[in-house]
């Protein structure tokens, strides 16, 4: 085992004892370009209080850390605020040294989760409203449901000001600095919003109910599942997911397609510069060339949608489908879109691209776009004139 793996003291007796995964860049989908960390804390009081575990194959990570300040049989407490395996599978491997832990968890769904992954470990539901003393603390329970699990729910410490809040407000980076202020904050907050996007986007009506019962609390800290700690700008991170639970949008446009020979991203091409040229900043991107989960990013702000695919086989191209799948799951909000793509003949794809965008609550701004072969110039004239013209 490492023994330069410490605790860091991020208020006074209260340790962050996370992991960092360096190397992760797929997280079920989701392309982690810049790792992440697994985040739990420590608080030495009278009841020694862990917050959350990590994923299991850092378990070692995390037991050198708390035992850099403690041994890990003195745990008395163990505060489970998400069963998603990233925070709760280092679980069981924590409770073979504190086998007395009783581990606070939420009614009923952190509960049933917890036991049906763990079986019967000391468990003590807690509901809305619930708190438990660890001495001179005491921590409240928030439950946060469908943020982004039915289980989630965040912790608060009024004596320390610091909110413990698990997957809300993180993000995927791994780090070797704690808190925001010791990272460049463009990169974080882009890792941010990439986090909401991609894992809480259809999930605003419950961003905004969360954020409406943290409301009233005195924050100094925001002690994250994932990512740094917030501590300097808070209030801009607040203001973040404020902005984004409300599902505003902006007046940019996201270009993305397959092509096979050309034809499609000529029409991409053309798209692009026809929004640009209206004074709407437009992102281009091949699906071949970009992860999806920055794409998604990018779509999830920006008002205009278009989406383009040739024909394969009767169908749109694989990565294309895929994506649509996707973004019909993130449930996006106030878009409006169209599809487009070449085809040789039949030309099925720009018709099932365009269905898939209305499934997904995307709002057909325009009339699909296919053209057979090469497009030609005055074809291209007329899609940039549709673009020019559109109400
Ligand atoms: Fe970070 Fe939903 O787990």
């Amino acid at each position: 085992m490492n023994n330069s793996l410490k605790a860091v003291e991020i208020s006074k007796d209260i340790y962050w004892v996370g992991a960092v995964d360096w190397s992760m860049r797929n997280f079920h989908g989701y392309e982690t370009s810049r790792g992440t960390t697994y985040n739990a804390y420590l608080i030495l009081d009278d009841k020694i209080t862990l917050i959350d575990t990590v994923k299991a194959p850092f378990k070692d990570e995390l037991l050198k850390r708390i035992a850099s300040v403690v041994n890990p049989a003195k745990i008395d407490v163990i505060v489970s605020s998400h069963v998603e395996p990233d925070h709760s599978s280092a679980l069981p491997f924590v409770t073979e040294y504190a086998r007395n832990a009783e581990i606070i968890t939420s009614q009923p769904n952190g509960l049933k989760g917890l036991t049906a992954r763990y079986g019967h470990l000391k468990y003590k539901p807690v509901k809305a409203g619930d708190s438990i003393s660890i001495g001179e603390r005491v921590l409240d329970f928030v439950p946060t449901p469908m943020l982004h699990w039915p289980d989630s729910m965040v912790t608060y410490c009024s004596e320390d000001k610091i909110l413990f809040s698990n997957d809300a407000f993180g993000e995927h980076l791994a780090t070797s600095m704690r808190f925001d202020d010791e990272n460049d904050l463009n990169t974080i907050l882009f890792e941010a919003k990439k986090y909401y996007a991609n894992i809480l986007m259809p999930f605003g009506k419950q961003a905004l109910a969360a954020l409406s019962a943290l409301g009233g609390l005195d924050i100094r800290l925001i002690a994250t599942g994932h990512g740094v700690i917030w501590r300097k700008n808070i209030e801009k991170i607040l203001d973040c997911y404020s902005d984004w639970a409300s599902g505003e949008v902006e007046e940019r446009a996201v270009v993305v397609f397959d092509s096979m020979w050309g034809s499609t991203q000529i029409l991409a091409q053309t798209i692009t510069e026809a929004f640009a040229r209206r004074g709407i900043p437009a992102a281009y991107y091949d699906i071949k060339s970009t992860p999806m989960s920055d794409i998604i990013t990018d779509v999830f702000t920006s008002k205009y949608l278009a989406v383009g695919s040739p024909t394969i086989n009767n169908q749109m191209m694989p990565p294309i489908a895929a994506f649509l799948c996707y973004l019909k799951g993130l449930r996006p909000q106030n878009h409006k879109g169209f599809a487009f793509g070449s085809y040789g003949w039949g030309g099925q794809s720009v018709g099932l691209v365009e269905e898939e965008l209305k499934a997904a609550g995307i709002e057909i701004m325009l009339d699909k776009i296919r053209i057979a072969n090469i497009p030609t110039a005055e074809q291209l004239e007329d899609v940039t004139n549709q673009i020019l013209k559109f109400e």
